[in-house]
């Protein structure tokens, strides 16, 4: 009996680890006119700030691509797109409402790319959606009553990072020297980004309201995402230089500044109807 309470376990944790594991991007596009959708889905998320049918839509100089690593289809935790579509229609805390993938893609416009969200059903929304939802082709449907986030997403947070940054585990003067030797080659000693490199915090970047802005929420992606290529950051680098970075200006975020006028808005499934977030300073600024 015992025995086999033991194996049942051991089988157990084997199916929660094979759960994990995040499969391979499909390898074919779907054929006919759902195809060429999905390839401009794709286009726009390696694109988006310079694309036609999104630029106007993007107020900062990102990429969905810039934390959607390979557009979505990295393996890495946090980043990938694979398994994301098969969580939607999923419970979203920040707009108090059920959301659809639509909805949680073009709420991104408002806060990661700092801009303006897009009508649900234009032609870039569907596609974007259709890409994504190519992406969890073969996966099964498991909907998610907690977060609008994807299976291989969960849990999110990074429950070591949050554990550290709740317990005041935060060095931002530490932060700087892992941010100057592992970051700054790529993302600038002022922040700005170099070439094609993105910048990380200033007018360009991500504003206040945006997921990357919360240092429990950088520090998990960061984890497992950066340096690029070949993320190595232990749990205390990830907080403190996610800290460091966040210790920067950047815009601050009003929600119905980035809702459009009335007349093209379409619906806007929230029951959130404001939000305000300050620019985030680290160490938080007193009261
Ligand atoms: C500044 C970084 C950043 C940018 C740019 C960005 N995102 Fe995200 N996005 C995140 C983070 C962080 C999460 C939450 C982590 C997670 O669980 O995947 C997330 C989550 C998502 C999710 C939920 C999926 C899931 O599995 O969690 C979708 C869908 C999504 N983003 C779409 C987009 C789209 C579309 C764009 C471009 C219009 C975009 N994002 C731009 C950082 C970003
Ligand atoms: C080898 C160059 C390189 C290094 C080193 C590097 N990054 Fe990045 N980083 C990138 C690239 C490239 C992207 C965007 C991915 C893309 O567009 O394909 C990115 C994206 C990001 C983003 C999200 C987009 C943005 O600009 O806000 C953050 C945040 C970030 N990196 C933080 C870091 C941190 C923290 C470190 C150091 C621990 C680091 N990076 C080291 C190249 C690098």
């Amino acid at each position: 009996m015992r025995k086999a309470v033991g194996l049942a376990l051991v089988l157990a944790v084997a199916g929660l680890a094979l759960a994990q594991k995040v499969p391979d991007p499909p390898k074919a596009y779907p054929p006919g006119e759902l195809g060429e959708l999905v390839k401009l889905g794709e286009a726009i998320i390696m694109q988006t700030d310079t694309h036609p049918l999104t630029k106007a839509y993007v107020g900062d100089k990102l990429q969905c691509k810039s934390c959607h690593l390979q557009g979505g289809k990295t393996k890495n935790k946090y980043a990938t797109f694979i398994g994301t579509a098969a969580v939607f229609p999923a419970y979203s805390p920040r707009e108090k409402a059920v959301v659809t993938l639509e909805d949680r893609i073009l709420n991104c416009f408002m806060r990661s790319m700092n801009g303006t969200r897009p009508p649900v059903a234009s032609k870039a929304s569907v596609a974007m959606a259709a890409y994504i939802t190519w992406l969890s082709t073969g996966i099964p449907i498991q909907q998610n009553s907690k977060k609008p986030v994807g299976l291989y997403s969960m849990p999110w947070p990074d429950p070591a990072i949050a554990k550290l940054v709740k317990s005041g585990k935060v060095d931002v003067k530490h932060g700087e020297q892992v941010y100057m030797q592992k970051c700054a080659a790529c993302h600038g000693k002022d922040g700005q980004g170099v070439g094609t490199f993105p910048p990380v915090w200033g007018p360009n970047s991500f504003n206040a309201g945006a997921g990357m802005a919360n240092v429990i929420k950088g520090a998990s992606w960061a984890k497992y995402n950066m340096p690029f290529g070949n993320p190595n950051l232990t749990d205390q680098e990830a907080v403190d230089v996610m800290a460091f970075i966040n210790s920067h200006p950047r815009p601050s975020f009003k929600l119905t500044d980035h809702l459009p006028p009335a007349d093209k808005l379409g619906v806007y499934n929230s029951n959130v109807p404001e939000q305000i977030i300050p620019a985030p300073t680290w160490p938080p600024a007193k009261k």
